[in-house]
């Protein structure tokens, strides 16, 4: 339901669900997916609890009164910015979503209004004024999962993203941050208390960070192989003070990743992540837990994934108790991006 709507709450009965830091961000999004966040009124940090307005009574939440609420002004809409500096017939195929990471538009154009890229660019830093650049997207590609962008206004896209309490420095022309993979991040972050754990795949510390910061393990060793993430990954490891349990190691996980001493060991990579399941395994002391994540066709989920993994352990005389599997995101069309969480061990 979207604010405005007939069962949207009437104007002197604003209502706010109260919930602790820690929980804000799952429950933003929670509400999001149910429609209910009211978008016309900001969310308010109070100290202790985080006031998440919402249109009405959400899932597993208690909606109340909000005492003072604050509301937006009202953005204004791209089209009417670009009135008389784009052609009229073109009006249609301006973009109607686009992504902020810290202070950085993400937007992805359609080809007919790529001649006027920069009047979108700025159009876009006038809607935003704290912005300070637009990056126009068209993709990922290649093993390092590289996004493919090009600064349209602006100068410099270095930009630090907060997300869950945890702060991400990275440069959003060239190092991807998946939105869909936001509950991930998060679930990542209640897991692996007092544990030594391996991020294979760690890039800026997408997973490792979370992690550290609100579960604090005992140590988390995390690998990366492209050289401008793992700058990237040293950077944010200082930044939120987590230089005592993170290490972080530069390298091809297939080659570095330690032997027999992870209680957790977290493969997040997609399209060729059974490559690396033999390193991945052979990292974990027994009873220690694999998170595997692959891609695979939507009629194979997740038979595809686990069996991948099944059959990975069975070569190497290892037993697989599977705990859990979940859809991370939407892939591609007909494509899930999966994980499966996984006990390994003999006699499991
Ligand atoms: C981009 S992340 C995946 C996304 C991430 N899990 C998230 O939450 O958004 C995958 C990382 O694995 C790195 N990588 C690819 N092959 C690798 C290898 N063999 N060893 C170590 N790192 C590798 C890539 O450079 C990339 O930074």
């Amino acid at each position: 339901m979207q604010p405005g709507s007939s069962k949207a709450s009437p104007p002197g009965a604003d209502l706010v669900v109260l919930v602790p830091k820690e929980r804000a961000e799952e429950a933003r999004r929670q509400i999001l997916e149910e429609g209910l966040l009211d978008t016309r009124r900001k969310i308010i940090d109070d100290g202790n609890f985080i006031e998440i307005p919402v249109v009405s009574q959400p899932c597993g939440y208690k909606a109340e009164p909000q005492e003072e609420p604050e509301f937006y002004q009202k953005t204004p809409e791209l089209k009417a910015v670009l009135a008389g500096r784009i052609p009229e017939w073109l009006v249609d195929c301006l973009p109607r979503g686009w992504f902020i990471l810290g202070d950085v538009v993400i937007v992805k154009l359609r080809p007919k209004v790529e001649d006027w890229k920069g009047d979108i660019g700025s159009a876009l830093l006038q809607i935003y004024p704290r912005c300070k650049a637009v990056v126009m997207d068209k993709g990922i590609e290649g093993q390092f999962r590289e996004p493919i962008r090009e600064i349209i206004a602006g100068e410099s896209s270095e930009t630090v993203h907060i997300e869950n309490g945890v702060k991400f420095c990275l440069d959003a022309q060239k190092i991807m941050f998946s939105q869909g993979n936001l509950l991930e991040r998060i679930r990542m972050g209640r897991l692996g208390r007092g544990e030594m754990v391996v991020d294979m795949f760690a890039g800026i510390g997408y997973f490792t960070l979370p992690m550290a910061v609100h579960s604090r393990p005992r140590k988390i060793t995390a690998i990366e192989l492209n050289p401008v993430a793992y700058g990237y990954l040293k950077s944010n490891i200082t930044l939120n003070h987590v230089e005592d349990i993170v290490e972080p190691v530069h390298g091809d996980c297939s080659e570095v990743t330690p032997i027999g001493e992870a209680d957790r060991v977290i493969m997040g990579y997609v399209g060729t992540t059974n490559r690396y399941l033999k390193a991945g395994l052979l990292a974990l002391r027994p009873g220690g837990i694999i998170h595997y994540h692959q891609t695979v066709p939507s009629w194979l989920y997740p038979r595809m994934a686990v069996e991948e993994l099944t059959s990975a352990a069975g070569s190497l005389g290892l037993e697989v108790e599977v705990l859990r599997y979940a859809r991370v995101k939407k892939f591609s069309p007909g494509v899930i991006h999966s994980v499966v969480d996984a006990r390994i061990g003999q006699g499991v």
